[in-house]
């Protein structure tokens, strides 16, 4: 089973009928087109806003069904407060509110009366549709059973009433590939772990090739060749191989230099021999987080077509106990050279990106490198669920990765790097440890991960605390939240893009 949501656009002069949502301003202000749609129910309408208390306020709502001598089967008012104040995440938010009050037992055809104020402009009108987009998705595959009074899989068609239909529907074009984006990170992140094993993973990722990205998918020899030994030893113990996945996509000039995106792609983290507590083990499903987050970023920056160099890269593996996993004590030779002595196994995250930021460093030469992980459970301690934890040794590329977080509702706060936290990883026997103990968890994973990254821009999201189980929003019900897919879109977008 899975529903799926259709969004066209036609001209206001349409006839609303079927389920009919307008919008509200503060103080029930309605714009001339919803007043000509009310006015044959405008007794009916006044009479349920004044008995219901609503007045427009942005976040209510009020629901009429059945309304007489209008050709709608049910009337909802939207409240919108002051349209004039609106923000781009504001009228997001709104297509996330909609869908969420839109009948879940009907699957009648929806239509928005997209006016505010006035008529919405065509950016606003497809910012309206991806809010519901976003809200819409939900993760039902292995759902044999369906809900009471539920018709299987449901089809939904929402049409947005709007000005210029011609404009809205360009708009949305990019707005729905980078929907189809985080969609996509979102079902990888809440795919079983029995399913999404490294291979079938990269396998998922190769289907980007539809759009034009080119892919490659190393495996274990190849890793081997290039002395990946840190990654390597994490998957040892999984009888999964490992694999890295390159996927490139050039849209920028040619010879210009890529933004390089990578990801942390733990299949399923236990732990390995440090092996973590039984309870909520099943959570480290999502331990690819950031690697769906990436592979999600270049589905949307390939099917919007973006006029930009990007190559994605993620690590991927399982790390789990066995006869033959790496131990405690082991000391392992990374790409670079750099000797890492094994604390603990279940710090694992920073060794498998130590080798592949160093391998995209070393081949791609990249402008600017940004890496997203599950990486610390410290950085929940430190942030709690609403920012992901931002690391960089580059102000502007912090400033542009902060930016895009405050207009896509994707927050990051930034936390420190500085060299005195280094001294917490001095090892005994080699270049250094693999944990720094339990004070500044988060910081000292990144400072690990410092290492690995020569004098390359580079920023490291911490996003255990927002890529899954986190809080449920307007434009997000999904356990794997598919956080990222949007910031890194607009930190490309508006950083990178010509
Ligand atoms: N994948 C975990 C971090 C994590 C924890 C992500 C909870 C999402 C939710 C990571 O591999 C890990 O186990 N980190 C350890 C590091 C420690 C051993 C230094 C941690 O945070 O406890
Ligand atoms: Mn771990
Ligand atoms: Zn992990």
């Amino acid at each position: 089973m899975h529903d799926t949501l259709k969004i066209s656009f036609a001209p206001l002069s349409a006839t609303a009928s079927g389920l009919v949502v307008c919008l509200v301003g503060e103080d029930v202000a309605l714009s001339s087109e919803t007043a000509a749609l009310l006015a044959p129910a405008k007794d009916l309408f006044e009479r349920a806003a004044a008995e219901d208390g609503f007045k427009g306020k942005s976040g209510s709502f009020l629901d009429i069904i059945a309304p007489e001598k209008v050709a709608a089967s049910r009337l909802i008012a939207a409240g919108i407060g002051k349209p004039s104040d609106w923000k781009e995440l504001d009228v997001i938010k709104l297509g996330g509110a909609i869908c969420a009050r839109l009948p879940e037992a009907s699957t009648e055809a929806t239509v928005i009366l997209a006016t505010a104020a006035g008529p919405l402009d065509a950016g606003q009108a497809a910012d309206l549709a991806l809010g519901l987009r976003l809200r819409f998705y939900s993760f039902d595959r292995y759902k044999t059973k369906k809900k009471d009074g539920e018709a299987g899989a449901k089809k939904r068609v929402i049409t947005l009433l709007v000005a210029d239909e011609k404009a809205a529907r360009k708009a949305y074009k990019a707005r729905e590939a980078i929907a189809d984006g985080v969609d996509l990170a979102r079902d990888l992140v809440n795919e079983p772990p029995n399913v999404l094993y490294p291979t079938e993973f990269a396998k998922r990722a190769g289907d980007l090739s539809r759009l034009g990205v080119d892919i490659e998918v190393l495996n274990e020899k190849d890793m081997k060749k290039l002395g990946m030994g840190a990654l390597l030893a994490v998957g040892q113990g999984s009888v999964r191989d490992s694999h890295v996945v390159v996927m490139r996509w050039d849209g920028g000039k040619d010879g210009e230099a890529p933004v390089c995106l990578v990801g942390k792609g733990v299949c399923f983290d236990s732990g390995g021999i440090s092996l973590k507590p039984g309870e909520g083990m099943q959570d480290m499903k999502g331990d690819m987080g950031g690697a769906a987050a990436v592979v999600g970023a270049m589905h949307a920056l390939a099917a919007r077509k973006a006029r930009v160099n990007v190559v994605g890269l993620i690590g991927l593996v399982e790390n789990m106990p066995d006869g033959n996993a790496y131990r405690p004590g082991d000391i392992l030779t990374s790409m670079s050279g750099q000797t890492i002595e094994m604390i603990n196994t279940d710090a694992e995250g920073r060794l498998v990106l130590a080798d592949v930021l160093w391998y995209a460093k070393d081949r791609f030469k990249p402008k600017v490198m940004v890496n997203l992980a599950t990486l610390t459970g410290a950085i929940m301690v430190a942030l709690g669920q609403e920012n992901a934890g931002l690391f960089s040794n580059d102000d502007a590329v912090a400033k542009g990765l902060t930016d895009a977080g405050l207009v896509t509702g994707e927050k990051v706060w930034r936390m420190p790097l500085s060299t005195e936290y280094d001294k917490l990883m001095d090892s005994q026997f080699a270049d250094m440890k693999n944990t720094g103990g339990r004070y500044g968890g988060a910081i000292t994973a990144a400072q690990f991960l410092k290492r690995f990254v020569g004098d390359t821009p580079w920023a490291h999201l911490d996003v255990a605390g927002t890529a899954m189980n986190s809080n449920k929003g307007d434009l997000n019900r999904s356990w794997g939240a598919g956080w990222g897919v949007r910031l890194l879109d607009r930190f490309v977008a508006d950083g990178y893009e010509r």
